[in-house]
This record gives structure tokens, C-alpha cells and sequence, in this order.
């Protein structure tokens, strides 16, 4: 697959800030950011059969039609993740891809529905608590979770809203998100399970407007009330909701590779993200799957810049991550004075 929309050649010292910049990334989901051949390992590991004779098949596989494909191979590769220790070894493996891209801190998702009845909540839960220790000693870097609902199984959504509270209490969850197949499962059949997250004074995240229209983006902000929205780049189809989001500054987090792979931005167009900032909105820069969509953190932010995407503007799209975290003012304070440093010698 090549992005044909890729212009600009970029130089070195771009290049290589870039690279260093210190980083926040706040939609990146743990079961995606596992690459094929651990997934391959684990498969065999746990016995389970995959629909590919070699690794190279299974790999192969990884060239998504559109978003219910990538679904399909995603679904397939949760399947292979079966005990706690799957978990602790894929954590180990992303916290060291994390530290490679300098980022600093980061928001997961975890598709908590497929985990419900694989073990014991408290077990994973204590792994995932190790998980954020092993970052911060390791590696310095912070981390936290946000487990989410699969859309296409709403009758988990009060088992997932239950384990995150449970994982809170232990320091580990912020939140709940919303995942999965968004055509045919609407934000309105999640409204009660968020009212009562929010009641329980969780975040509230969703994924929105990445292959549904504006309209599931209205239904994310409206009735579930989210406080920053996954994607959420057909809003540029409603200019209303642009300038909405521009006024309120909700975050969107956007994915620009994910977007291409799965042909939710045409190959031979910029990224959607080039109007969502020109109209003033909010927007952050992540990675989403990003071995299954043959990418990683910095490669998102050097695709901007080949599209034409300035210093100034990626380093605000880097200050917008951080703002829009959900980390505590006092936390924001202390990565600020670090990004500032970073700012100071780039100049
Ligand atoms: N789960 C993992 N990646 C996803 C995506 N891009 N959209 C919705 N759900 C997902
Ligand atoms: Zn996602």
C-alpha cells in the first residue's frame, strides 16, 4: 500500500526531531500494537489454530480490504491472547516500542469484552499494575488504561463497566471506551452504561466518525457525553460539527495511517486532518494498531510533515496530546516543563 498523497521530502533535522521529540499518545490499543509474529507465537503457545499455514500467510493477512476485514484479523489475533502471562509478555514488548519513540506517557486501550472470561479479573489486573510499574522504573514512562466495550457485544458493556471499576480502585483504569464495528451499533445503545461510568466519575472515551458519519460523532458527544473522540474525522463532512468541535475543543485523536489502511481516507488524498486543524478543531496524533497498520508514533507525525504539515504546527499537535490527556494538572506541569526544554534546544 502506498500513500500516493506524500509530497513534501522532509529534511534530516526534521527527521531526527521527530524521532526525539518527547511524546504523549492517547489512543493506541495494546491487542493492536501486538505484532504478527508475537501473535503467531502466542497462537501456537495456546493452541490455537489460525487460518494461515506459516507466519508469512498470517502476515500477509494483515493487508486489510476495509475496516470489517481488519476486524476480522483483529478478533482472530485477541483470540491467541489467552493467559495473564500473554498479557505481561505483550505489555514488556510495548512498553519497550513506546521508549523507542521517546513517548512519555500513554493512554491504552485494552479490548476489555474479549478479556471478560479468560481469568480471573484481580489476576490481570495485578498485571497490568505491574505493567505500569515496570514503565515507570524501567523506562520512565507513564501509563494507564482504558478498556473498552466491543460495539458488537453490547450486553458486555455492565461486566467491562464492573472490571474497570475494579481496576481503578487498584490505580490501573481512568476510563471507559468504546470499540469495535461502529455501522450498525450506534452511541445511543451505550447511553445508560456511560451515564453510570460517568456517575462513577470515570472518563469517557469513544471511538466515532471512522466509518459512520457525522452523526455517530453527534451521538458520541450528546449522548454519551465523551470527552475526546477517536478519530472522528468525517466530521468534516458536517461543517455545523466542525465548528462545533472548534468551539469546544474536544480533542480528537486521530489516526492518520489507520485511516489510510483501511480505506477510511482515499490513498490519494491528504489526510482529513490537514481541515480538521485548519478549522481551528482541536486534534492530537496516534498510531492505533500500529504493527498491524505497518506503523509507529513517529511515522504518524513524519507522514505530516511530508504532507506539508510545518515544525510549528507538529510540535502543537504534540502540546495538544498532552493537554488533552487525562493526566492531573500537577502531572501536565511536569511534562510541560519537559516538552518546553525539548522546545528551547529545537529552536
Ligand atoms: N479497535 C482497534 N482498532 C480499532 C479501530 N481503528 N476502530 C475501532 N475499533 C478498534
Ligand atoms: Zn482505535
Amino acid at each position: 500500500m502506498t500513500i500516493i498523497y506524500e509530497n513534501t521530502s522532509i529534511s534530516p533535522e526534521i527527521n531526527k526531531r521527530l524521532w526525539e521529540m518527547p511524546k504523549v499518545e492517547i489512543h493506541v490499543h495494546l491487542e493492536g500494537a501486538t505484532d504478527a509474529a508475537t501473535v503467531w507465537k502466542l497462537a501456537k503457545r495456546n493452541k490455537v489454530t489460525l487460518p494461515a499455514a506459516t507466519l508469512e500467510e498470517w502476515q500477509g493477512m494483515y493487508a486489510f480490504r476495509d475496516f470489517d476485514h481488519f476486524l476480522d484479523i483483529y478478533l482472530l489475533a485477541t483470540q491467541c491472547m489467552q493467559t495473564v502471562d500473554d498479557f505481561a509478555f505483550m505489555l514488556n514488548r510495548f512498553l519497550a516500542e513506546q521508549a523507542r519513540q521517546n513517548v512519555r506517557y500513554c493512554e491504552v486501550f485494552l479490548s476489555a469484552s474479549f478479556i471478560l472470561d479468560k481469568f480471573p479479573q484481580d489476576e490481570v489486573i495485578a498485571v497490568f499494575a505491574e505493567g505500569i510499574k515496570r514503565g515507570k522504573e524501567k523506562y520512565d514512562i507513564g501509563l494507564c488504561f482504558i478498556p473498552d466495550i466491543a460495539r458488537h457485544i453490547p450486553e458486555t458493556r455492565y461486566r467491562v463497566l464492573d472490571f474497570i471499576l475494579e481496576g481503578r480502585d487498584a490505580g490501573v483504569f481512568i476510563g471507559l471506551g468504546l470499540g469495535g464495528p461502529e455501522a450498525g451499533y450506534p452511541p445511543e445503545l451505550f447511553a445508560d452504561v456511560y451515564e453510570e461510568a460517568r456517575r462513577q466519575g470515570l472518563h469517557v472515551v469513544a471511538h466515532a466518525g471512522e466509518v459512520v458519519g457525522p452523526e455517530s460523532i453527534w451521538g458520541a458527544l450528546n449522548k454519551l457525553k465523551a470527552e475526546r473522540i477517536g478519530h472522528g474525522v468525517r466530521s468534516v463532512d458536517d461543517p455545523k460539527l466542525l465548528e462545533y468541535l472548534a468551539e469546544t475543543q474536544i480533542p480528537l485523536e486521530v489516526c492518520p495511517h489507520s485511516n489510510y489502511r483501511l480505506k477510511v481516507t482515499p490513498l490519494d488524498e491528504p489526510h482529513q486532518i490537514r481541515k480538521l486543524v485548519d478549522a481551528g478543531v482541536c486534534c492530537t496524533v496516534n498510531s492505533d494498531d500500529p504493527p498491524m497498520f505497518s506503523t509507529d508514533l513517529t511515522s504518524e507525525y513524519l507522514l505530516l510533515a511530508k504532507q506539508g504539515f510545518s515544525w510549528i504546527e507538529l510540535w502543537q499537535l504534540n502540546r495538544n496530546a498532552l493537554e488533552a490527556s487525562f493526566l492531573s494538572e500537577a502531572e501536565k506541569v511536569k511534562y510541560r516543563a519537559e516538552w518546553d526544554a525539548f522546545y528551547a534546544m529545537e529552536k
